[in-house]
C-alpha cells in the first residue's frame, strides 16, 4: 500500500490534533491534566476543582472556586418533565441509556444551546456538570422503588452525589475513595468518547450533541461499560480459589478479560495504583478481604498468562460495588466524571475547529454496471 492508501486499524497510533488538555505518557506511565499529574490531583483536589482546571487551564482561585460551586450547586436540580421523561424509559433499559436521553432533553431545553460565545459554552459545561448526578441517582432509586432525594447545596460534589443516590453522606472513607474516584475518571486525551464529542463539535453541531455521542461510545465495554463488566466478571468467578481455572477457560475461549489492557499504555495504566489505594481503604472500611483476594488472584494470573496489566475500571468497579451502587450505575458515574473531560474537548475544537473526515481505503468490487450498461443521465 502506498503511503496515502496505508489503513491504521482503529486509527491506533494516529496523532489527529494537538490538545492543551492532557498528555498521556504510556513509557513514563504518566498522566497530566493540564500539566499536573493525576496522582497529585487525586490526593488533594475536589472534582469542581479539576473541572475548572481542564476548562480554563488553571486551578481556580478561592474566589473562582465559590463562584463554580454555587452555579453547579444551582444547577443540580430536575425539573418535573425531565424525571417524567426518565419515568418512561422502561427499568430493563441500560441507565446509559437513561442518560443519553435525559443528556438529549436537556440539551433541548437549553434556550442558550447554539449560543456560541465561551460564556455561554461554559455555562452549559456547568448545567451538565450539575445535572447528570441528579440523573444517575434519581434512576438508581426509582430502579429500587425508593423516592427520590432532593440536592444538598451545602455539599461538595461528590458528597451531594452519594447523598442523592443513597440518602445520606456515608463515612469521609467512602466520600474521598468516591473523589478520587472522579477525578481519575475526568479525563483521558482522545479515548473514544472524547475523539466522539470532538468529531460531533467539528459539524459545528452543539455541546449537548456532542455529549450524547459521547454518552454512548462511554456505554460500550472496550470503553468505559468495562467497569461494570468488571463487576460481573468477579461475580461470575464468585470466590478467589476458582480465579486461574476461570480465568485459563476464559483465554481458551478467547473472551476479552474486562478492565484489563490498554490502546495506549502497554505496561500498565497510570491511574491505577492510586484507584488501588482507594479500594484498598474501602476493603478496609467494608470488611471484604474475600474480595480483594480474588481481585488480587485475578490479576496476578492474568499478568502471568498474558503478561497484560490492569486499567483503571479494574479497581473502580469492585470500588463503586463496595460503595453500594448497583453495578449498572457505574459507568453513569464515569459519565458524571469525564463530562468534565468532554466539555474541555469540544470547547477546545470549537474554539480551533476543522472538520474531522478521515479517508477510507476501498475495497469492495471494482467498478461495474447494471445489465443494460452505464445510465446515460
Ligand atoms: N483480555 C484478553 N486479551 C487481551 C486483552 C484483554 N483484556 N486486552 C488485550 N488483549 C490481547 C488481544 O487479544 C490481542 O492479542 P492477539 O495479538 O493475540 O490477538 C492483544 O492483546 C492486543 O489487544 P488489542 O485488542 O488488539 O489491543 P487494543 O489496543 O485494540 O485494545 C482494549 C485495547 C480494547 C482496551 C483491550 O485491551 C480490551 O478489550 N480490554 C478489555 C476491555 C476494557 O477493560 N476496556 C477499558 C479500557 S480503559 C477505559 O476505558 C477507562
Amino acid at each position: 500500500m502506498t503511503e496515502t492508501t496505508q489503513v491504521r486499524k482503529g486509527l491506533a497510533g494516529v496523532v489527529a490534533d494537538t490538545t492543551a488538555i492532557s498528555k498521556v505518557n504510556p513509557e513514563t506511565n504518566s498522566l497530566l491534566y493540564r500539566g499536573y499529574p493525576v496522582q497529585e490531583l487525586a490526593a488533594r483536589c475536589s472534582l469542581e476543582e479539576v473541572a475548572h482546571l481542564l476548562w480554563h487551564g488553571e486551578l481556580p482561585t478561592a474566589a473562582e472556586l465559590a463562584a463554580l460551586q454555587e452555579l453547579e450547586r444551582a444547577n443540580r436540580g430536575l425539573e418535573e418533565d425531565v424525571r417524567a421523561v426518565v419515568d418512561l424509559v422502561p427499568v430493563t433499559a441500560h441507565p446509559m441509556d437513561v442518560l443519553r436521553t435525559a443528556v438529549s432533553l436537556i440539551g433541548a431545553q437549553d434556550p442558550a444551546a447554539a449560543d456560541p460565545s465561551p460564556e455561554a459554552a461554559h455555562a452549559r459545561s456547568v448545567r451538565l456538570l450539575g445535572r447528570i448526578p441528579a440523573v444517575v441517582a434519581y434512576d438508581q432509586r426509582r430502579r429500587r422503588g425508593q423516592e427520590p432525594v432532593p440536592a444538598r447545596d451545602d455539599l461538595g460534589y461528590a458528597e451531594n452525589f452519594l447523598h442523592m443516590t443513597f440518602g445520606e453522606v456515608p463515612d469521609p472513607v467512602v466520600v474521598d475513595a468516591f473523589r478520587v474516584s472522579l477525578v481519575l475518571y475526568a479525563e483521558h486525551s482522545f479515548n473514544a468518547s472524547t475523539f466522539t464529542a470532538r468529531v460531533i463539535t467539528s459539524t459545528m453541531s452543539d455541546m449537548y450533541s456532542a455529549v450524547v455521542g459521547a454518552v454512548g461510545a462511554l456505554k460500550g465495554p472496550l470503553h468505559g461499560g468495562a467497569n461494570e463488566a468488571v463487576m460481573h466478571v468477579l461475580d461470575e468467578i464468585g470466590d478467589a480459589s476458582r480465579a486461574e481455572a476461570w480465568l485459563d477457560r476464559a483465554l481458551a475461549e478467547r473472551r476479552k478479560i474486562m478492565g484489563f489492557g490498554h490502546r495506549v499504555y502497554k505496561h500498565g495504566d497510570s491511574r491505577v495504583p492510586t484507584m488501588k489505594a482507594a479500594l484498598d481503604t474501602l476493603v478496609a472500611h467494608y470488611g471484604r478481604p474475600d474480595l480483594a483476594e480474588l481481585y488480587d488472584r485475578l490479576e496476578a494470573a492474568m499478568v502471568a498468562r498474558k503478561g497484560i496489566e490492569p486499567n483503571l475500571d479494574y479497581p473502580s468497579g469492585p470500588a463503586y460495588h463496595l460503595m453500594g451502587f448497583d453495578t449498572a450505575t457505574f459507568t453513569p458515574i464515569f459519565v458524571a466524571a469525564r463530562v468534565t473531560g468532554w466539555t474541555a474537548h469540544i470547547m477546545e475544537q470549537a474554539g480551533d475547529n476543522a472538520l474531522i473526515r478521515p479517508l477510507s481505503a476501498y475495497d469492495g468490487p471494482a467498478e461495474r454496471h447494471l445489465p443494460d450498461g452505464p445510465d446515460e443521465a
